[in-house]
């Protein structure tokens, strides 16, 4: 699959890269050259250093790896280009204060559907670290990684959730973009208890035992 990257930092990197060693073409599209190139390079499998423009018109999918703050001028000015595509929304409007990590915005993933009305869009990959998603390691405690999918386009989150296949991560449809808000509240929260030092995984029992009374 064709897949733009708009920006060329941590999360460009790390998907970026899973994705072109899985032999998609990718190209990533940056506010400089220099920027590009690196992002690019790090990439490597012959991922090409483009524009932004050029990178939104390469993308059968596009994966927004960009500051919340930037999305609204790059999405109003590539609008058109975008409407139809898969959108892949890996974004968290953090700000990180004495207390943790607090949303600083409305859901992100539904203001960008308002924003690109066309656009299908999916939230994913932004409960975890850019180091995850670039690391070698898929199962943890023999439990398969999972990456939950929130989107209304069902054939958009059959294509992330291809992608995070290609990725050796476990794909589970979470239900509708309105549900996006609580994965980005899920990670302010997650992210805030790893942050002061907190095992968040203890949190929650395994599957078996997370009811009582099993429902009929
Ligand atoms: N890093 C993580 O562990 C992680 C995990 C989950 C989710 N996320 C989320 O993923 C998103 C990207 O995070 P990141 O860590 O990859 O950020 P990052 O390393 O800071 O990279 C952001 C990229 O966006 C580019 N950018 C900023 N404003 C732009 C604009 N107006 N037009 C074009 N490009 C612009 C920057 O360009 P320049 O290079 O020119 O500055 C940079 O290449 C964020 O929303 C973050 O919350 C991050």
């Amino acid at each position: 699959m064709r897949i733009g990257i708009i920006g060329a930092g941590q999360m460009a990197r790390a998907l970026g890269g899973g994705w072109a060693a899985a032999g998609h073409e990718i190209a990533l599209g940056a506010r400089t050259s220099a920027r590009a190139e690196a992002a690019a390079a790090a990439i490597g499998h012959g991922a090409k250093a483009t524009t932004v423009a050029e990178a939104v018109a390469f993308g059968e999918t596009t994966l927004l790896a960009l500051p919340v703050s930037a999305l609204e001028e790059v999405l109003t000015e590539h609008r058109e280009t975008l409407t139809g595509r898969t959108l892949i929304d890996c974004t968290n409007a953090f700000a990180p204060d004495a207390g943790g990590f607090k949303l600083s915005e409305p859901a992100v993933a539904e203001r960008i559907a308002a924003t690109v009305p066309g656009a299908r869009v999916v939230k994913a990959f932004n409960l975890l670290a850019a180091e995850v998603w670039a690391g070698p390691e898929r199962v943890f405690e023999g439990r398969p990684l999972t990456v939950p999918l929130c989107g209304d386009d069902a054939e958009a989150v059959a294509t992330v959730a291809g992608l995070a296949e290609d990725l050796k991560l476990r794909p589970v449809p979470a239900g509708d973009l309105a549900r996006a808000r609580y994965l980005e509240a899920t990670s302010a929260f997650v992210v805030g208890l790893w942050f002061a030092g907190h095992d968040a995984r203890a949190m929650f029992p395994p599957l078996e035992s997370a009811f009582a009374v099993a429902d009929d």
